[in-house]
């Protein structure tokens, strides 16, 4: 599916309306330039899964917990890994028992991810316009 969205608040609501089509556990890949909006879209799955603090990027801690009530999001950012190798030595999972796994900078890693269970998202700027995004949501 491709959607289209107009300012950061619409990138917010739809990953959170996508949130509720995915059950627990599942994996979010997301890829993008910098700065098209991975985390932003990030903070919708966080408030679609029920938490409602604060979602940060996780550049410099790699990972970043999130509890809901029914489950836990990690939310990942792979952008400083420099090899498979290091991405272990972190405790990297793909996917994990009763958790949302959310992946910035996938790239390098898309082998380690289960076929069934993840959705891949990528998020491009349109129309030279600061605020439009295209959202391509496959599985
Ligand atoms: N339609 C939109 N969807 C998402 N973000 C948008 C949109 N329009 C403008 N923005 C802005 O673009 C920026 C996206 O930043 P964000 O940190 O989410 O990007 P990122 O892809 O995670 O970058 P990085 O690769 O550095 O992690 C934010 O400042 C956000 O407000
Ligand atoms: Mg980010």
């Amino acid at each position: 599916m491709i959607y289209k969205t107009h300012n950061t608040d619409e990138t917010i609501e739809l990953a959170a309306k996508l949130a509720n089509e995915y059950p627990v556990p599942h994996t979010f890949c997301l890829k993008g330039d910098l700065g098209a909006g991975k985390t932003a879209f990030t903070r919708g799955l966080a408030k679609g899964y029920g938490y409602d603090g604060r979602v940060s990027s996780p550049t410099f801690t790699i990972m970043n917990i999130y509890e809901c009530v029914n489950t836990e999001i990690h939310h990942y950012d792979l952008y400083r890994i420099a090899d498979e190798d290091e991405l272990y030595e972190i405790g990297f999972e793909a996917q994990e028992d009763n958790c949302i796994t959310v992946v910035e900078w996938y790239d390098d890693y898309v082998h380690l991810f289960p076929k069934e269970g993840t959705t891949f998202v990528n998020i491009m700027r349109v129309d030279s316009n600061d605020d439009y995004r295209q959202i391509e949501v496959s599985e």
